[in-house]
């Protein structure tokens, strides 16, 4: 009786163990796998299933390859932009908020929004930026390092959320979003004026914070742990965006490729357009001279004769 019960037992436990782990693709580690009747796998970055008893295509292999390199995941909102100037020297005002005009201590100055990133063009000092446009989104992708299987998205999405809440005390109704989808995770705070309550952290501070805690920079003494279930989550890329109020005012040069694109195709058509035009005229001013040389010769022959 003993041991049948034990025997019992040890299949329980046996069969919980392999679904837990067996359940991978032994031919392509992209893939994310779930354990239904059979081990079902997916190819990361196009969802196709994947079989696993022999090779992946190379397309969907490179689609893959190229997901995690991007981490097209999760895409960046219309007038989402990042900080491309780094570390500068800002002027504070006395609540030690971001006064909306930055010169950096130099003659060439930019408008900032709430987060002191620049949302204009560079200018000299004549530069006018009438407010201080609040960034009421802030959207983080992370990218953490290759693993053998991924964490659980519950646990991962739980030990973010507590880290945010405890260490940077921001409260949970501003952390809109974390998702995870191997090996990116994204996290979204957004904070409007009017939500916000006098003494409410600001979400351009906590995001900052947090930034310079994965860097390994912090500027809390507090340890920055950041773990999930115990297992340190190793975080090898983090992309901020910035997403205010009113749309970014960057000209000509910050437009996207497809624009510059289709710019460039208008401005050769014109100019071929004009050389056309003026070859066409050419070549009907040659034929009135030839016209006019021939007419001359029969004139004279008229004369001639
Ligand atoms: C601000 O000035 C410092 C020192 O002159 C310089 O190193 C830095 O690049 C400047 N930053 C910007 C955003 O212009
Ligand atoms: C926050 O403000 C933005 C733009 O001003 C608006 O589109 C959005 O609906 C607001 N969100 C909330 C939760 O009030």
């Amino acid at each position: 009786m003993e041991s049948i019960f034990g025997a019992t037992l040890f299949l329980i436990l046996l069969t919980a163990s392999t679904a837990q782990d067996g359940c991978s693709c032994q031919t392509n580690k992209l893939t994310n796998c779930n354990q239904v009747s059979t081990c079902e796998c997916t190819a990361i970055g196009s969802n196709q299933p994947v079989d696993c008893s022999r090779l992946t295509s190379k397309c969907l292999l490179m689609k893959a390859e190229m997901f995690r390199k991007t981490g097209r995941a999760f895409h960046k909102p219309e007038g989402a932009f990042l900080d491309n100037d780094g570390l500068y020297n800002p002027d504070c005002d006395d609540n030690g908020n971001f006064k909306a005009r930055q010169c950096n201590q130099t003659d060439t100055c930019w408008c900032v929004n709430s987060a002191g990133v620049r949302r204009t063009d560079k200018g000299d000092k004549s530069m006018k930026c009438t407010e201080l446009v609040r960034t009421n989104w802030i959207f983080i992708n992370l990218k953490h390092k290759e693993r053998e299987t991924p964490f659980s998205k519950l646990e991962l999405v739980n030990s973010l959320r507590q880290l945010i809440q405890n260490r940077y005390t921001l409260h949970q109704s501003y952390i809109t979003a974390i998702e995870y989808d191997p090996p990116v995770i994204h996290i979204d705070l957004k904070q409007n004026a009017t939500k916000k309550d006098v003494g409410d952290v600001d979400i351009a501070d906590v995001a900052y914070y947090f930034e310079k805690d994965i860097k390994g920079e912090s500027f809390h003494r507090g340890i920055f742990n950041l773990s999930v279930s115990e297992e340190p989550l190793d975080v090898e890329e983090i992309l901020i965006y910035y997403v205010d109020e009113k749309l970014p005012e960057f000209s000509m040069k910050r437009l996207t490729p497809g624009i510059i694109a289709v710019v460039v195709v208008v401005i050769l058509a014109i100019i071929i357009g004009i050389t056309v035009l003026v070859i066409t005229r050419r070549r009907n001013s040659g034929k009135y001279k030839k016209v006019e040389i021939k007419e001359m010769g029969e004139m004279r022959s008229g004369q001639n004769s």
